[in-house]
């Protein structure tokens, strides 16, 4: 079997990241230079800051891919790279310096959707099985996605306001928790108890939409109405509250879109995807389908990384879905 190596690049938000993928399916090196700290003081991503730090990255996180995969430019077949959806500045450097490196060293240039990368970080796991149907959590995007075969994808339900991810860092910043907020806020939610019963939008409705702003609104007039009063209320039966309150949503959501699109493989990606109360959640939903498989992506790949977008562009190295040195950064890219 011939030996197929990716060079991937990941720069759509905060993490500048590049990796060496074999073969689609496994991992050489996957260098990921996180900006956090830069971004925390200003409780979010600052677009300026983020491309500023990209391009003061990007160079030795290629030469250390390169290195640590102990492979060199001649040895690769492609290179592939998020385009989109993210922040324009911040995905102009992660695709100029990829068609810089395929146009200097004559190799097929992948442009990868960087929501479908994400869904790809759990082909690390197992081969993904078609037809599968994918629960997209991140920062930016809650969605579930429709795959009939390798490389559709058909949005069947989105959030009509706020992503997933986004409410966890909002009310996190209420408890005091730095930007990103999910994962602290993750493990408070374990020590407590859901005792405020916050509202589930829209989880009896027959679409499959998502909005998690009332929810938000509702967490913010707790706290701000126990602010006034001079209480105290527990942190973690706050974050369990509202950690509840968005399982429940997305569980019931996804469990009945598995009943109008029987699929073999139920995925679960993106940043909050590493939440421990969702997987645990959709793990104990999936007993009761017995033809349907749950992958869930490792933990450690939940999270920007260019691991995943090696794994995507792999798939679209092989239906020869290249880009050309017209390739642009698109901001607002969709499915
Ligand atoms: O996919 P990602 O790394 O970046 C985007 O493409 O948006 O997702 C980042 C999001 C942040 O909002 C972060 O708070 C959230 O993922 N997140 C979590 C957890 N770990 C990260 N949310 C809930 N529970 C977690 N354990
Ligand atoms: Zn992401």
């Amino acid at each position: 079997v011939e030996r197929n190596l990716i060079l991937s690049f990941e720069s759509s938000c905060d993490e500048t990241s590049v990796a060496v993928i074999e073969n689609g399916d496994h991992i050489l090196s996957n260098i990921v230079a996180t900006q956090i700290k830069s971004h925390q003081r200003f409780g979010g991503v600052v677009p300026e800051v983020a491309s500023r730090h990209h391009i003061e990255q990007i160079t030795s996180c290629i030469e250390d891919a390169l290195s640590e995969a102990q492979v060199g430019y001649d040895d690769l077949n492609a290179v592939a790279v998020t385009y989109g959806p993210g922040l324009v500045g911040a995905l102009l450097i992660g695709v100029t310096a990829a068609k810089t490196v395929a146009f200097a060293h004559h190799l097929p240039l992948v442009p990868v959707n960087h929501m479908a990368g994400h869904i790809y970080a759990a082909r690390f796991v197992k081969p993904i099985e078609f037809p599968a149907l994918a629960l997209l959590v991140s920062g930016g995007h809650t969605e579930l996605v429709y795959m009939p075969e390798p490389g559709k994808f058909e949005i069947i339900g989105e959030t009509r306001d706020d992503a997933a991810g986004e409410a966890y860092d909002k009310i996190g910043r209420v408890l005091g928790i730095n930007y990103p907020a999910g994962k602290e806020v993750d493990r408070l939610a374990h020590l407590g108890k859901d005792t405020f019963n916050f509202p589930r939008a829209m989880d009896q409705d027959d679409s499959f939409d998502f909005s998690f702003s009332g929810l938000k609104s509702a967490f913010l007039n707790t706290t701000h109405h126990a602010d006034q009063l001079g209480e105290t209320l527990s942190r973690e039966d706050l974050a369990a509250s509202f950690q509840q309150a968005v399982v429940d949503v997305l569980a019931d959501k996804t469990v009945r879109a598995l009943a109008d699109y029987p699929v073999k493989q139920l995925i679960l990606a993106g940043g909050v995807a590493a939440n421990l109360g969702l997987r645990e959640r959709l793990t104990t939903e999936l007993e009761a389908f017995d033809n349907t498989e749950l992958l869930l992506a490792p933990l450690k790949l939940c999270g920007d990384n260019a691991a995943m977008v090696g794994a995507a562009g792999y798939v679209f190295y092989n239906q020869q879905q290249f880009g050309d040195a017209s390739l642009n950064a698109d901001p607002s890219l969709e499915f």
